[in-house]
């Protein structure tokens, strides 16, 4: 099976992608910043197949080791969480913190076709 890393698993975009990714059949691993946290996250466990095919796991989009750890073996990464406005300046590239390594990272090895 294919398995695919979702950042900011328990926002409200990925949630719905990571939805629809267990009804096709997928193997999720999430990122999220505290799992321990049921009122954020709590909802995903309750997604259809979740039990079996959704892993959650804790990073930081600041933490290099902790994303490169996520991405570990996945075949795609839809990277969709996102700092809160106002917290980075986005004209200022020190804001951007370690950002710019995402499209660093190494691509999908399989299709790209969700
Ligand atoms: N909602 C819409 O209708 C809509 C429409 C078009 C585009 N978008 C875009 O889609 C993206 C997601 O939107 P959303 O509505 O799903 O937002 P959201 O519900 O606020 O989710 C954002 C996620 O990003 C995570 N996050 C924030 N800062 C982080 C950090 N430093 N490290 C790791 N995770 C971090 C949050 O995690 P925590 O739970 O830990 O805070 C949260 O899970 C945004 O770029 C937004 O502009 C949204």
């Amino acid at each position: 099976m294919e398995k695919v890393c979702v950042t900011g698993a328990g926002g409200y975009i990925a949630s719905w992608v990571i939805k629809l990714l267990l009804s096709k059949g997928y193997i999720v691993h999430g990122t999220v910043r505290d799992p321990g946290n049921e009122e954020k996250n709590g909802h995903l466990k309750k997604l259809e197949n979740a039990g079996e095919r959704l892993h959650l796991s804790k990073a930081d989009l600041f933490d290099y080791e902790g994303l490169c750890a996520a991405f570990a073996g996945c075949n795609g990464v839809l990277h969709i969480a996102s700092p809160v406005p106002g917290i980075l300046k986005l004209d200022d590239p020190q804001g951007l913190g370690g950002l710019g390594f995402l499209i660093d990272l190494p691509s999908p090895q399989a299709d790209d076709a969700f």
